[in-house]
């Protein structure tokens, strides 16, 4: 009998990771297939077939960063509005949409994310963001800051739940011959008033009655904090082991702080994988994926995080915590540039070992480039060290890669016990273990 582990939850990037770099480029990396929405339905069928929590979309609502233009783009659409193709196709997969606080008003949030949680009978989850950019589409000249953006969306989450209570969310009791049609909930005003927005209300679309899972990104001492008081997971950047470590006591520490579980915020780390049969052939996808990003773009992405230019400095020359000046303000992510100076500090790189760490070349995620059992030996070690409640895949440098990813490791996970062997129920939130909004 295998011992009874904790469970882990499993999600699945949707945005096309495995096109990275020049991956796009490889015969096998069916770049044609990314304007076919039937290609994301499939992607969403197989990963409902491998028993998935779910599958996860970010957004961006900015331009692609310079030098991406010529590359498959695609990460523009809509999520949401994409995740509600894909409940029409799926009955039991989690259905994780990102949408910004920043830019969207919460009246809208409320409804679209509602009307996905209807359609599809319980399996939105909503990935709070507060954006990096993209305030020239909306009429800004500038992002409003780190701080702000945070306060507007602790307050659009206060709208967009007491919304949510005002959605009939179960069958009416209906008599004709009386004119009574009372559908238990009762639709009326919420008159909220806050700092950054008013609104009436009641929303009065259909709604579901299990909960919406809340997730969040970002990690910055607020970004903590807004976690640690509404959300249900958190989708991390962690590129170690020891980060994913403090990072989940942490939030276990902010949430008590606020009244609630200790284990309220699930972590969930990105995991970037480069699988292949062999370690070898793993780190030569890696290296093809990322051979066409050349060294003057990964030094310009390092000096906009870090805030000083190490252009003139030998590769070989190790980079120390005192080299670095104090943290830049007005950094596109705090989370991200933080991660990077704490990697610096810890093991002093050379500018060389640095330029290929993920922290630069991809989104600082957790990486594995190797074979697929090497990649269950990894998430067995964080899992037993306590870094982590689950992960987010984000299969990178080729469809082969994704198949590996799908085929191997959650069964792998399942016959040790630590994932699910098949689904019960189907609402998102009970297979999250969340039981209230
Ligand atoms: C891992 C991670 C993923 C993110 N994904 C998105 C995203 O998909 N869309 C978006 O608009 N912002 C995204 N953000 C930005 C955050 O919502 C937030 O605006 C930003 O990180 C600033 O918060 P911080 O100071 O806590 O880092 C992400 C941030 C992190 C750390």
């Amino acid at each position: 009998m295998p011992k009874i582990q904790k469970q882990l939850h499993i999600g699945m990037t949707l945005a096309p990771t495995w096109l990275s770099g020049d991956a796009w480029r490889r015969e096998d990396s069916q770049v044609e297939r990314l304007s076919d929405p039937c290609f994301f339905i499939e992607l969403a069928q197989r990963a409902e077939a491998a028993h998935l929590d779910f599958v996860f979309r970010p957004d961006s609502l900015g331009a692609p960063p310079p030098g991406m233009a010529k590359r498959p783009g695609g990460s523009g659409s809509d999520p949401t509005l994409l995740m509600t193709l894909l409940a029409g196709h799926t009955s039991h997969i989690g259905l994780l949409t990102t949408a910004s606080t920043t830019f969207f008003p919460p009246y809208i949030l409320a409804r679209a994310l509602m009307t996905l949680h209807w359609l599809s009978g319980g399996r939105a989850g909503w990935n709070i963001v507060t954006s990096l950019d993209g305030q020239r589409n909306f009429g800004l000249a500038q992002m409003p800051s780190a701080d702000e953006r945070y306060a507007s969306a602790a307050e659009a989450v206060q709208v967009i739940r007491a919304l949510w209570q005002t959605c009939p969310n179960g069958a009416a009791t209906i008599d004709r011959s009386a004119g009574l049609y009372d559908s238990a909930t009762i639709a009326e005003p919420i008159n909220f008033e806050g700092a950054y927005y008013q609104v009436e209300g009641p929303l009065g679309a259909m709604g579901h009655p299990t909960p919406l899972p809340l997730f969040q990104a970002g990690a910055s001492d607020i970004g903590r904090n807004f976690a640690a008081g509404i959300a249900d997971g958190t989708f991390a950047a962690c590129p170690d082991k020891a980060t994913a470590i403090e990072l989940r006591a942490d939030l276990r520490r902010r949430a008590e702080a606020q009244g609630r579980p200790a284990d309220a915020v699930r972590v969930m780390p990105g995991l970037s994988l480069f699988l292949a049969a062999s370690e070898a052939e793993a780190q030569e996808l890696y290296r093809e994926t990322h051979a066409g990003t050349s060294r003057a773009q990964k030094l310009a992405k390092l000096t906009a995080m870090l805030g000083f230019d190490l252009s003139d400095w030998e590769g070989s020359r190790r980079i120390t915590a005192a080299d670095l000046p104090p943290p830049a303000q007005g950094v596109r992510s705090r989370t991200h540039a933080e991660l990077l100076r704490r990697k610096i500090a810890r093991s002093e790189p050379t500018l060389d070992a640095l330029l290929e760490a993920p922290e630069v070349l991809g989104s600082a995620h957790w990486q594995v480039i190797g074979t697929p059992g090497q990649a269950i030996d990894a998430i067995r070690d964080w899992a037993d060290a306590g870094a982590m409640d689950g992960f987010i895949l984000f299969p990178g440098g080729s469809v082969p890669c994704l198949d590996l990813a799908l085929a191997i490791i959650p069964s792998a996970l399942a016959e040790d016990g630590r994932f699910r062997n098949g689904y019960v129920g189907s609402d998102f939130a009970s297979r999250l273990g969340v039981a209230t909004q």
